[in-house]
């Protein structure tokens, strides 16, 4: 029998394409639900579904029982480091023998910024635990601009942001996923922080264009005041802390903190990663006017 590979997220965006990713390698992994609701829809891809909400040790310790490699994934909640650490801690109690963490770019900079702090508690705590590790560090998703960043396109044909004309290089998170899948079940990434990046960084007026081509109706990226990008965030229901790691994140990428670019994606899957015109090609139905649902699968 192959390694048993716990993937958290299941239901999520990156861990449901690090579950058929595993699965159409021919390792179906454990999927871990936050609820049993989600459960079926899990089945097909995995060969048994646990279910833990992460908050809750005593599930989390059931949860981890008998794994033998964890996708570690935890929610963007100003509460993660902790359910990391339970998580962590639960999974070296339990004898897991290797952590694949997804954390963020630039999470090793000091002072860094909010989000990338915010993993890299975690990531100390998976250091201190003694349990093999390899860190996955993405740029922002290419998805987000199918999602809150690009929300007002369908309508507007318009999206705002405070990043004036610096290149920004995002990551697929099909690439994410495929670069996890890989790491889960090839021996030789332990002890490695992977800094995941797509072939290129591009304006945000380039990255309209792109997408309008991809949609074929007009797409415009308008540069915003700061306070401007605060109130859409205020008013797209988004709370703190949450809000000022993105304005912090947008000042980063303004100033071209956001540009770098590896090779991380093919060294560790022999593929080159997917640039911003085919997630585009691949999600223009998300910024049709009558746009419903969010990122296509694949
Ligand atoms: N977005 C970016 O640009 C970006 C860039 C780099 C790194 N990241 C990192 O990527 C991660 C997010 O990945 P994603 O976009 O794939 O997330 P996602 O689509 O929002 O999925 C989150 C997953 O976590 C589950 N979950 C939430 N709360 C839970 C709880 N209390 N117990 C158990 N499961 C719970 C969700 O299940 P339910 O839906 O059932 O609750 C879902 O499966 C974060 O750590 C973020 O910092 C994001």
């Amino acid at each position: 029998m192959g390694a048993q590979i716990l993937v958290t997220g299941a239901t999520g965006m990156v861990g449901g394409e690090v579950m058929r990713q595993l699965s159409a390698r021919g390792a179906p992994p454990i999927a871990l639900a936050h609820s049993a609701d989600k459960a079926p829809a899990l089945e097909a891809l995995c060969t048994e579904v646990r279910i833990a909400d992460l908050r809750d040790e005593a599930a989390v310790r059931a949860a981890v029982r008998g794994i033998d490699r964890l996708f570690m994934l935890t929610p963007v909640t100003p509460d993660q480091a902790e359910i990391g650490r339970t998580l962590v801690q639960a999974a070296a109690e339990a004898g897991v023998q290797r952590i694949v963490k997804l954390s963020i770019i630039g999470a090793d900079l000091e002072p860094g910024i909010a989000l990338g702090r915010w993993h890299r508690e975690m990531e100390r705590a998976i250091e201190d635990s003694g349990v093999a590790w390899t860190f996955l560090r993405p740029a922002g998703f290419m998805q987000n601009m199918a999602g809150l960043f690009g929300a007002t396109v369908p309508a507007q044909g318009m999206f705002f942001l405070p990043c004036g004309d610096a290149a920004v290089c995002k990551s697929d998170a099909r690439d994410v996923a495929a670069v996890a899948a890989s790491v889960l079940l090839d021996d030789g990434w332990e002890g490695q922080a992977l800094t995941i990046t797509g072939p290129e960084a591009l304006t945000y007026y380039q990255i309209a264009a792109l997408m309008a081509e991809a949609s074929d109706r007009p797409v415009t990226y308008v540069d915003v005041p700061e306070a401007a990008a605060r109130a859409g965030l205020e008013q797209a229901g988004v709370p703190e802390p949450m809000l000022s790691a993105f304005m912090e994140l947008w000042a980063l990428e303004k100033t071209g903190g956001a540009a770098e670019v590896t090779d991380a994606v093919e060294r560790v899957t022999g593929k080159a990663p997917r640039s911003f015109a085919d997630f585009a090609r691949d999600n223009a139905a998300a910024w049709k006017p009558a746009a419903a649902g969010g990122p296509a699968p694949d």
